[in-house]
């Protein structure tokens, strides 16, 4: 079904290459004519100084209130101190599922030819609810909480995603020989959302041994399903199999509310020199397009994406080519059909 209501987006630049990339992305939106309006709102480490605060309620509201958001990536520093943005967002909003789509881009030369992967990560417990306590000096103690609740949640929204996309099977990516109550737990929440599915494959594969056969043979996989650490490594190494972070994208959907976002971070070696890689954010952009049921307006921008690939000759840096951020958006507002 084609909407054409015009529907208010909350627009983050995050940090970095940040607002280099939304900034492409929404020229190609407006290009395409996708009935969308923008509220800008802030986020990340540059903000922090100025409300003390990575991630003002103002923004948390706005997209609260649109149930959309489309965000450049922020930056968080290592060790102790403030919550990154993307984790608040995610608690606060409940965006309980991480969606990463892994597929080769056309022109963009790698060891694999047709990957076509989907990473379903578990987007709000696991050892990421951030329960860490000194026990005794020189013992730290991290809890890794899993729970029927959010297992059974991820595993259901796991196998919709796959009948709603046509596809196959489901793969539970888990280390319950080792972890077997908690990861134990979510297998047996795993098994029971399957019984439910019948039309659809699934199978349970243990984290390393899944490692190894990715990188030996993604072909083998289709949606994938994981707690939130496992599956924060595996969108890397899946990342890594089709040219790398610049091209994949990402999504974390809640029950009425999505935020739309690249996998990749701020760049700091490469920010305000306009030689950012804008594909990741606007592939998230399509996969936004998906969800607000416009899938018209998706498939001409993703045609636009895989046309100026496939020609091979408007290509960033990152990826072989030349060309900076600006050229590589004007050459996809050209290839919009
Ligand atoms: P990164 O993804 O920012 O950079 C890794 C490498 O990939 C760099 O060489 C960078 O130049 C390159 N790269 C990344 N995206 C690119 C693009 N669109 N075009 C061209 N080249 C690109 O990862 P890093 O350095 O580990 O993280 C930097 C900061 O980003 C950290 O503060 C981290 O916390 C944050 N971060 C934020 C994320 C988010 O907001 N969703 C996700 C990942 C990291």
């Amino acid at each position: 079904m084609t909407t054409t209501k015009t529907r208010k987006v909350t627009l983050i630049n995050g940090d970095g290459i940040g607002p280099e990339v939304v900034d492409a992305t929404r020229k190609v939106l407006e290009a395409v004519k996708a009935p969308l309006e923008f509220e800008y709102k802030e986020a990340g480490s540059e903000v922090a100084n100025k409300y003390g605060t990575n991630l003002p309620d103002d923004t948390v509201e706005s997209v609260l209130r649109n149930g959309c958001g489309l965000k450049g990536p922020t930056a968080t520093g290592i060790g102790v101190g403030q919550q990154s943005a993307n984790v608040g967002l995610r608690k606060r909003l409940e965006l309980f599922a991480s969606l990463r789509p892994v597929k080769s881009v056309p022109g963009v030369k790698t060891r694999y030819e047709n990957v076509d992967l989907v990473v379903v990560r578990e987007n709000t417990e696991d050892l990421y609810a951030g329960i860490e306590h000194i026990v005794v000096p020189g013992v730290v103690e991290s809890l890794k909480i899993i729970t029927e609740k959010a297992s059974t949640r991820i595993c259901q929204f796991a196998f919709e995603y796959a009948v709603k996309h046509d596809r196959k099977k489901v793969s539970a990516v888990h280390k319950a020989n080792i972890m077997k109550l908690s990861d134990g737990l979510f297998l047996d929440c795993f098994r029971k959302v399957a019984r439910g599915f019948p039309q659809i494959k699934s199978e349970e594969v243990i984290v390393d041994n899944l490692c190894m056969q990715l990188v030996r043979n993604p072909e083998r996989y289709d949606v994938m399903v994981m707690e939130n650490l496992y599956g924060d490594i595996i969108s890397d190494l899946c990342s890594g199999l089709v040219g790398g972070l610049g091209v994949v994208p990402g999504a974390n959907i809640g029950h009425s509310t999505a935020v739309f976002e690249a996998v990749h971070g701020t760049a700091p070696d490469i920010a305000g020199q306009g030689l950012a890689n804008p594909t990741a954010l606007l592939m998230s952009s399509v996969m936004m397009l998906d969800w607000m049921e416009e899938p018209v307006l998706a498939r001409r921008l993703e045609n636009a994406v895989w046309k100026v690939f496939g020609e091979g000759k408007v290509i960033t840096r990152d990826l072989g080519g030349t060309a900076n951020t600006a050229e590589f958006t004007k050459a996809i507002i050209g290839a919009l059909a």
